[in-house]
Protein backbone atom coordinates (compact mmCIF):
# COMPACT_ATOMS: atom_id res chain seq x y z
CA UNK A 1 0.00 0.00 0.00
CA UNK A 2 3.19 2.29 -0.57
CA UNK A 3 2.45 5.41 -2.93
CA UNK A 4 -0.80 3.49 -4.55
CA UNK A 5 -4.09 4.59 -3.18
CA UNK A 6 -5.93 1.28 -1.57
CA UNK A 7 -9.35 1.02 -2.83
CA UNK A 8 -11.69 0.03 -0.01
CA UNK A 9 -13.27 -3.51 0.07
CA UNK A 10 -15.98 -3.92 3.11
CA UNK A 11 -15.40 -7.88 2.98
CA UNK A 12 -18.05 -9.20 4.81
CA UNK A 13 -18.75 -6.12 7.19
CA UNK A 14 -22.46 -5.23 7.87
CA UNK A 15 -23.10 -1.58 7.08
CA UNK A 16 -25.58 1.11 9.07
CA UNK A 17 -26.71 3.83 9.12
CA UNK A 18 -25.39 6.47 11.73
CA UNK A 19 -28.72 7.25 13.46
CA UNK A 20 -30.96 8.88 11.25
CA UNK A 21 -28.00 10.26 8.99
CA UNK A 22 -27.55 9.51 5.49
CA UNK A 23 -24.01 8.08 6.68
CA UNK A 24 -23.20 4.89 6.63
CA UNK A 25 -20.78 3.15 8.99
CA UNK A 26 -19.33 -0.19 9.41
CA UNK A 27 -21.03 -2.22 12.27
CA UNK A 28 -17.44 -2.16 13.71
CA UNK A 29 -14.82 0.70 13.85
CA UNK A 30 -11.83 1.13 15.63
CA UNK A 31 -10.84 3.69 18.22
CA UNK A 32 -7.63 4.84 19.46
CA UNK A 33 -8.44 5.22 23.29
CA UNK A 34 -5.52 4.55 25.74
CA UNK A 35 -3.80 2.61 22.56
CA UNK A 36 -3.24 4.21 19.04
CA UNK A 37 -0.35 7.15 20.15
CA UNK A 38 -0.64 6.07 23.49
CA UNK A 39 0.55 2.34 24.64
CA UNK A 40 0.98 2.01 20.55
CA UNK A 41 3.17 4.25 18.11
CA UNK A 42 5.16 3.98 15.52
CA UNK A 43 4.86 1.44 13.22
CA UNK A 44 2.38 -0.50 14.77
CA UNK A 45 -0.44 1.93 14.56
CA UNK A 46 -0.29 1.47 10.91
CA UNK A 47 -0.53 -2.22 11.30
CA UNK A 48 -3.23 -2.18 13.46
CA UNK A 49 -4.77 0.61 10.99
CA UNK A 50 -3.96 -0.93 7.57
CA UNK A 51 -5.39 -4.39 8.81
CA UNK A 52 -8.49 -3.19 10.18
CA UNK A 53 -8.61 -1.21 6.68
CA UNK A 54 -7.84 -3.97 4.75
CA UNK A 55 -10.94 -6.46 6.63
CA UNK A 56 -13.73 -3.89 6.28
CA UNK A 57 -13.32 -0.84 8.46
CA UNK A 58 -13.10 2.23 7.17
CA UNK A 59 -14.34 4.16 10.37
CA UNK A 60 -11.92 5.53 13.36
CA UNK A 61 -12.76 7.37 16.08
CA UNK A 62 -10.49 9.34 18.15
CA UNK A 63 -10.47 12.45 20.09
CA UNK A 64 -8.25 15.75 21.01
CA UNK A 65 -7.91 14.54 24.71
CA UNK A 66 -6.35 10.75 23.83
CA UNK A 67 -2.53 10.48 24.48
CA UNK A 68 -2.69 14.27 24.90
CA UNK A 69 -3.26 14.80 21.41
CA UNK A 70 -0.81 12.25 19.91
CA UNK A 71 -3.77 9.85 18.79
CA UNK A 72 -4.92 12.45 16.61
CA UNK A 73 -1.74 12.88 15.34
CA UNK A 74 -0.52 9.04 14.53
CA UNK A 75 -3.63 8.73 12.89
CA UNK A 76 -3.21 11.76 10.90
CA UNK A 77 -0.08 10.39 10.09
CA UNK A 78 -0.86 6.74 9.08
CA UNK A 79 -3.81 7.58 6.94
CA UNK A 80 -1.17 9.63 4.50
CA UNK A 81 1.30 6.74 4.87
CA UNK A 82 -1.31 4.13 3.79
CA UNK A 83 -2.57 6.63 1.14
CA UNK A 84 -6.17 6.05 1.98
CA UNK A 85 -8.74 7.79 0.35
CA UNK A 86 -10.37 10.20 2.09
CA UNK A 87 -13.94 9.90 0.63
CA UNK A 88 -13.97 6.30 1.90
CA UNK A 89 -13.07 6.98 5.53
CA UNK A 90 -15.15 8.19 8.36
CA UNK A 91 -13.28 9.63 10.59
CA UNK A 92 -14.48 10.68 14.14
CA UNK A 93 -12.90 12.90 16.85
CA UNK A 94 -14.44 14.48 20.34
CA UNK A 95 -13.91 17.62 22.06
CA UNK A 96 -14.18 18.31 26.21
CA UNK A 97 -11.04 17.93 27.43
CA UNK A 98 -8.82 19.94 25.35
CA UNK A 99 -5.38 20.62 26.43
CA UNK A 100 -3.76 22.43 29.11
CA UNK A 101 -5.07 23.79 32.00
CA UNK A 102 -6.66 27.75 31.21
CA UNK A 103 -9.77 28.10 32.24
CA UNK A 104 -11.22 28.07 28.32
CA UNK A 105 -8.79 25.35 27.28
CA UNK A 106 -11.85 22.77 27.13
CA UNK A 107 -15.63 22.62 28.29
CA UNK A 108 -18.34 23.32 25.10
CA UNK A 109 -17.73 27.24 24.88
CA UNK A 110 -18.30 28.30 21.31
CA UNK A 111 -14.68 29.45 22.07
CA UNK A 112 -13.67 26.01 22.61
CA UNK A 113 -16.03 24.05 20.11
CA UNK A 114 -14.53 26.34 17.24
CA UNK A 115 -10.46 26.31 18.47
CA UNK A 116 -10.76 22.67 19.31
CA UNK A 117 -11.84 21.64 16.16
CA UNK A 118 -9.35 23.71 14.31
CA UNK A 119 -6.91 22.52 16.50
CA UNK A 120 -7.48 18.64 16.18
CA UNK A 121 -7.86 18.98 12.12
CA UNK A 122 -4.36 20.56 12.37
CA UNK A 123 -3.09 17.50 14.39
CA UNK A 124 -5.07 15.21 11.90
CA UNK A 125 -3.39 17.03 8.59
CA UNK A 126 -7.03 16.75 7.65
CA UNK A 127 -9.71 19.69 6.29
CA UNK A 128 -12.62 17.61 8.08
CA UNK A 129 -13.71 15.52 9.70
CA UNK A 130 -16.91 13.56 9.01
CA UNK A 131 -18.68 13.33 13.04
CA UNK A 132 -17.35 15.79 15.62
CA UNK A 133 -18.38 14.94 19.37
CA UNK A 134 -18.89 16.80 22.54
CA UNK A 135 -16.95 14.33 24.55
CA UNK A 136 -19.22 14.88 27.86
CA UNK A 137 -21.81 17.68 28.48
CA UNK A 138 -20.44 21.12 29.83
CA UNK A 139 -23.59 22.19 32.23
CA UNK A 140 -21.38 25.04 32.48
CA UNK A 141 -22.77 26.36 29.13
CA UNK A 142 -25.85 27.26 27.78
CA UNK A 143 -27.18 24.28 25.64
CA UNK A 144 -28.38 27.43 23.13
CA UNK A 145 -24.29 28.35 22.59
CA UNK A 146 -23.51 24.41 22.52
CA UNK A 147 -25.98 23.93 19.61
CA UNK A 148 -25.08 27.11 17.69
CA UNK A 149 -21.61 26.14 18.29
CA UNK A 150 -21.69 22.77 17.00
CA UNK A 151 -24.15 24.39 13.75
CA UNK A 152 -21.04 26.99 12.83
CA UNK A 153 -18.50 24.26 12.83
CA UNK A 154 -20.76 22.31 10.39
CA UNK A 155 -21.33 24.77 8.11
CA UNK A 156 -17.44 25.75 7.75
CA UNK A 157 -17.20 22.56 6.48
CA UNK A 158 -15.14 20.90 9.35
CA UNK A 159 -17.68 18.52 10.24
CA UNK A 160 -20.54 16.82 8.41
CA UNK A 161 -22.68 15.83 11.47
CA UNK A 162 -22.23 16.64 15.28
CA UNK A 163 -23.01 14.22 18.20
CA UNK A 164 -22.52 13.58 22.29
CA UNK A 165 -20.75 11.39 24.29
CA UNK A 166 -22.27 10.33 27.89
CA UNK A 167 -24.67 12.86 27.36
CA UNK A 168 -27.86 12.11 30.16
CA UNK A 169 -31.62 12.03 27.99
CA UNK A 170 -32.29 14.93 29.28
CA UNK A 171 -29.38 16.53 28.46
CA UNK A 172 -29.95 14.98 25.00
CA UNK A 173 -33.70 16.12 24.74
CA UNK A 174 -32.85 20.06 25.66
CA UNK A 175 -30.54 19.86 22.52
CA UNK A 176 -33.09 18.54 19.95
CA UNK A 177 -35.62 21.18 21.56
CA UNK A 178 -33.00 24.36 20.74
CA UNK A 179 -32.27 22.74 17.68
CA UNK A 180 -35.87 22.26 16.73
CA UNK A 181 -36.72 25.91 17.67
CA UNK A 182 -33.84 27.69 16.25
CA UNK A 183 -34.26 25.13 13.30
CA UNK A 184 -30.51 24.07 13.44
CA UNK A 185 -28.73 20.33 13.03
CA UNK A 186 -29.53 18.24 16.01
CA UNK A 187 -26.83 15.76 17.06
CA UNK A 188 -27.11 12.18 15.14
CA UNK A 189 -25.57 9.76 17.45
CA UNK A 190 -24.40 8.93 21.17
CA UNK A 191 -21.12 7.56 21.93
CA UNK A 192 -21.89 5.79 25.37
CA UNK A 193 -20.67 2.76 26.92
CA UNK A 194 -22.18 0.12 26.15
CA UNK A 195 -21.09 -3.81 27.38
CA UNK A 196 -22.64 -6.87 28.46
CA UNK A 197 -21.97 -4.99 32.34
CA UNK A 198 -22.87 -2.03 31.56
CA UNK A 199 -26.62 -1.19 30.14
CA UNK A 200 -28.56 1.19 31.56
CA UNK A 201 -28.42 3.95 30.10
CA UNK A 202 -28.13 2.66 26.18
CA UNK A 203 -31.17 -0.10 26.96
CA UNK A 204 -33.36 1.91 29.12
CA UNK A 205 -32.57 5.51 29.55
CA UNK A 206 -31.94 6.17 25.59
CA UNK A 207 -35.64 4.97 25.06
CA UNK A 208 -37.90 7.24 23.90
CA UNK A 209 -34.77 9.04 22.42
CA UNK A 210 -34.21 5.94 19.80
CA UNK A 211 -37.73 6.25 18.69
CA UNK A 212 -38.25 9.58 18.96
CA UNK A 213 -34.91 10.96 17.03
CA UNK A 214 -33.46 8.10 15.22
CA UNK A 215 -30.42 8.27 17.77
CA UNK A 216 -28.19 5.89 17.26
CA UNK A 217 -25.05 4.27 19.37
CA UNK A 218 -21.11 4.71 18.51
CA UNK A 219 -20.53 2.49 21.25
CA UNK A 220 -17.90 1.99 23.98
CA UNK A 221 -15.28 -0.55 25.97
CA UNK A 222 -17.72 -3.18 24.54
CA UNK A 223 -15.45 -5.69 26.11
CA UNK A 224 -15.33 -3.81 29.29
CA UNK A 225 -11.71 -3.06 28.43
CA UNK A 226 -11.18 -6.72 27.84
CA UNK A 227 -12.35 -8.00 31.05
CA UNK A 228 -15.36 -9.56 28.46
CA UNK A 229 -12.45 -11.34 26.49
CA UNK A 230 -11.34 -13.41 29.38
CA UNK A 231 -8.37 -12.30 29.99
CA UNK A 232 -8.58 -11.13 33.24
CA UNK A 233 -9.95 -14.15 34.77
CA UNK A 234 -7.21 -14.98 36.48
CA UNK A 235 -5.02 -12.21 37.72
CA UNK A 236 -3.91 -9.26 35.63
CA UNK A 237 -1.66 -10.28 32.52
CA UNK A 238 1.84 -8.30 32.28
CA UNK A 239 1.42 -5.64 29.55
CA UNK A 240 -2.24 -5.51 29.46
CA UNK A 241 -4.23 -2.59 29.87
CA UNK A 242 -5.36 -3.08 33.69
CA UNK A 243 -1.45 -2.98 33.98
CA UNK A 244 -0.17 -0.60 31.77
CA UNK A 245 -2.40 1.80 33.16
CA UNK A 246 -2.63 0.47 36.77
CA UNK A 247 -3.61 3.84 38.20
CA UNK A 248 -6.55 4.78 35.80
CA UNK A 249 -8.14 1.20 36.33
CA UNK A 250 -7.83 1.22 40.35
CA UNK A 251 -10.95 0.77 41.36
CA UNK A 252 -11.73 -1.69 38.90
CA UNK A 253 -8.70 -4.18 39.71
CA UNK A 254 -9.91 -3.82 43.29
CA UNK A 255 -13.41 -4.50 42.66
CA UNK A 256 -12.62 -7.96 41.08
CA UNK A 257 -11.24 -9.15 44.47
CA UNK A 258 -14.33 -8.39 46.12
CA UNK A 259 -17.57 -10.87 45.32
CA UNK A 260 -19.14 -8.23 42.64
CA UNK A 261 -15.90 -8.71 40.81
CA UNK A 262 -15.43 -12.75 41.05
CA UNK A 263 -18.81 -12.99 40.52
CA UNK A 264 -18.35 -10.95 37.28
CA UNK A 265 -15.65 -13.25 36.23
CA UNK A 266 -18.30 -16.50 36.99
CA UNK A 267 -20.38 -15.14 34.49
CA UNK A 268 -17.31 -14.25 31.97
CA UNK A 269 -16.44 -17.95 32.57
CA UNK A 270 -19.85 -19.58 31.76
CA UNK A 271 -19.97 -17.08 28.75
CA UNK A 272 -16.52 -18.10 27.49
CA UNK A 273 -18.57 -22.52 27.55
CA UNK A 274 -21.66 -20.64 25.66
CA UNK A 275 -19.11 -19.33 22.76
CA UNK A 276 -16.87 -22.63 22.67
CA UNK A 277 -20.89 -24.06 21.95
CA UNK A 278 -21.11 -21.34 19.04
CA UNK A 279 -17.79 -21.92 17.56
CA UNK A 280 -16.41 -18.47 18.70
CA UNK A 281 -14.21 -16.78 21.26
CA UNK A 282 -15.56 -15.02 23.98
CA UNK A 283 -14.87 -11.91 22.70
CA UNK A 284 -16.42 -12.25 19.73
CA UNK A 285 -19.78 -12.98 21.71
CA UNK A 286 -19.60 -9.87 23.68
CA UNK A 287 -18.74 -7.59 20.47
CA UNK A 288 -21.76 -9.41 18.54
CA UNK A 289 -23.87 -9.23 21.38
CA UNK A 290 -23.99 -4.98 21.34
CA UNK A 291 -23.92 -5.11 17.76
CA UNK A 292 -26.98 -6.44 17.76
CA UNK A 293 -28.77 -4.28 19.45
CA UNK A 294 -31.36 -2.40 16.89
CA UNK A 295 -29.80 0.69 18.21
CA UNK A 296 -26.36 0.10 17.60
CA UNK A 297 -24.96 1.88 14.55
CA UNK A 298 -21.06 0.63 15.05
CA UNK A 299 -19.33 -1.24 17.89
CA UNK A 300 -15.77 0.81 18.38
CA UNK A 301 -13.21 -1.86 18.84
CA UNK A 302 -9.89 -0.95 20.89
CA UNK A 303 -7.20 -2.93 19.84
CA UNK A 304 -3.19 -3.20 20.84
CA UNK A 305 -2.31 -5.59 18.13
CA UNK A 306 -3.36 -6.43 14.57
CA UNK A 307 -4.12 -9.95 16.07
CA UNK A 308 -6.94 -8.23 18.13
CA UNK A 309 -8.45 -6.85 15.39
CA UNK A 310 -8.82 -9.93 13.18
CA UNK A 311 -9.57 -12.17 16.30
CA UNK A 312 -12.52 -9.55 17.17
CA UNK A 313 -13.65 -9.29 13.64
CA UNK A 314 -14.78 -12.60 14.64
CA UNK A 315 -17.84 -10.96 15.67
CA UNK A 316 -19.57 -10.43 12.02
CA UNK A 317 -19.76 -14.37 12.13
CA UNK A 318 -21.33 -14.42 15.28
CA UNK A 319 -24.13 -12.10 14.46
CA UNK A 320 -26.44 -14.17 12.97
CA UNK A 321 -26.17 -17.24 15.67
CA UNK A 322 -27.43 -14.92 18.27
CA UNK A 323 -31.17 -16.15 18.19
CA UNK A 324 -33.78 -15.10 20.52
CA UNK A 325 -32.59 -18.49 22.29
CA UNK A 326 -29.03 -17.63 22.61
CA UNK A 327 -29.88 -14.12 23.60
CA UNK A 328 -32.24 -15.87 26.60
CA UNK A 329 -29.39 -17.80 27.49
CA UNK A 330 -26.99 -15.06 27.76
CA UNK A 331 -29.40 -12.67 29.77
CA UNK A 332 -29.20 -16.00 31.67
CA UNK A 333 -25.95 -16.00 32.36
CA UNK A 334 -26.35 -12.39 32.90
CA UNK A 335 -29.20 -11.49 35.19
CA UNK A 336 -28.68 -8.02 34.22
CA UNK A 337 -31.29 -6.68 32.10
CA UNK A 338 -32.25 -3.69 32.62
CA UNK A 339 -36.35 -3.10 33.48
CA UNK A 340 -38.80 -2.48 30.87
CA UNK A 341 -40.69 1.05 30.87
CA UNK A 342 -43.88 0.60 32.67
CA UNK A 343 -46.68 0.88 29.84
CA UNK A 344 -49.59 0.55 32.29
CA UNK A 345 -51.14 -2.06 30.15
CA UNK A 346 -50.87 -0.25 26.70
CA UNK A 347 -49.34 -2.42 23.48
CA UNK A 348 -45.46 -2.00 23.42
CA UNK A 349 -45.68 0.15 20.21
CA UNK A 350 -42.85 2.91 19.71
CA UNK A 351 -44.71 6.18 18.06
CA UNK A 352 -44.60 5.17 14.47
CA UNK A 353 -47.12 2.57 15.68
CA UNK A 354 -43.96 -0.63 15.08
CA UNK A 355 -43.17 -2.52 17.56
CA UNK A 356 -41.04 -1.14 20.69
CA UNK A 357 -39.38 -1.97 23.93
N1 LIG B 1 -16.55 8.50 24.33
C1 LIG B 1 -15.89 8.03 25.35
O1 LIG B 1 -15.96 8.56 26.46
C2 LIG B 1 -15.02 6.83 25.16
C3 LIG B 1 -14.45 6.19 26.27
C4 LIG B 1 -13.66 5.07 26.03
C5 LIG B 1 -13.45 4.61 24.74
N2 LIG B 1 -14.02 5.29 23.68
C6 LIG B 1 -13.81 4.84 22.27
O2 LIG B 1 -14.12 3.47 22.14
C7 LIG B 1 -12.97 2.76 21.67
C8 LIG B 1 -12.95 1.36 22.22
O3 LIG B 1 -12.88 1.42 23.65
P1 LIG B 1 -11.95 0.41 24.43
O4 LIG B 1 -10.58 0.47 23.87
O5 LIG B 1 -12.14 0.66 25.88
O6 LIG B 1 -12.63 -0.98 23.98
P2 LIG B 1 -12.57 -2.45 24.59
O7 LIG B 1 -12.85 -3.32 23.43
O8 LIG B 1 -13.45 -2.57 25.77
O9 LIG B 1 -11.07 -2.65 25.09
C9 LIG B 1 -10.03 -2.75 24.18
C10 LIG B 1 -8.79 -3.36 24.84
O10 LIG B 1 -9.06 -4.68 25.27
C11 LIG B 1 -7.94 -5.51 24.95
N3 LIG B 1 -8.38 -6.44 23.89
C12 LIG B 1 -9.11 -6.16 22.78
N4 LIG B 1 -9.34 -7.26 22.06
C13 LIG B 1 -8.74 -8.27 22.70
C14 LIG B 1 -8.65 -9.65 22.44
N5 LIG B 1 -9.23 -10.20 21.37
N6 LIG B 1 -7.96 -10.41 23.31
C15 LIG B 1 -7.38 -9.87 24.41
N7 LIG B 1 -7.42 -8.57 24.71
C16 LIG B 1 -8.12 -7.76 23.86
C17 LIG B 1 -6.83 -4.58 24.44
O11 LIG B 1 -6.08 -4.09 25.54
P3 LIG B 1 -4.69 -4.74 26.06
O12 LIG B 1 -4.13 -5.56 24.93
O13 LIG B 1 -3.87 -3.53 26.37
O14 LIG B 1 -5.05 -5.51 27.27
C18 LIG B 1 -7.64 -3.44 23.87
O15 LIG B 1 -6.95 -2.24 23.77
C19 LIG B 1 -11.81 3.66 22.08
O16 LIG B 1 -10.65 3.43 21.33
C20 LIG B 1 -12.37 5.02 21.83
O17 LIG B 1 -12.32 5.34 20.45
C21 LIG B 1 -14.79 6.36 23.88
Amino acid sequence: MSNEQPVFDPKNMPFRRLGNSGLRVPVFSLGGWLTLGGTVVGDPVKEIIKIAWENGINMFDTAEVYAQGKSELEMGRVIRELNLPRHELVITTKLFWGQGKSPNAGGLSRKHIIEGTQASLKRMGLDYVDVIFAHRPDVTVPMEEIVRAFNYVIEKGWAFYWATSEWSAQQLEEAHHIASKLNLIAPIAEQCQHHMFHRERPEKEYLPLYSKYGMGTTTWSSLASGLLTGKYNNGIPENSRFAQHSDFFKNTVAELQKPEGQEKIKKVRELTKLAEELGTSTAALALAWVARNPNTSTVILGATSPEQVVENLKAIEVLPKLTAEVLERIEGILQNKPEAPNLFGRPALDTFGRPAY
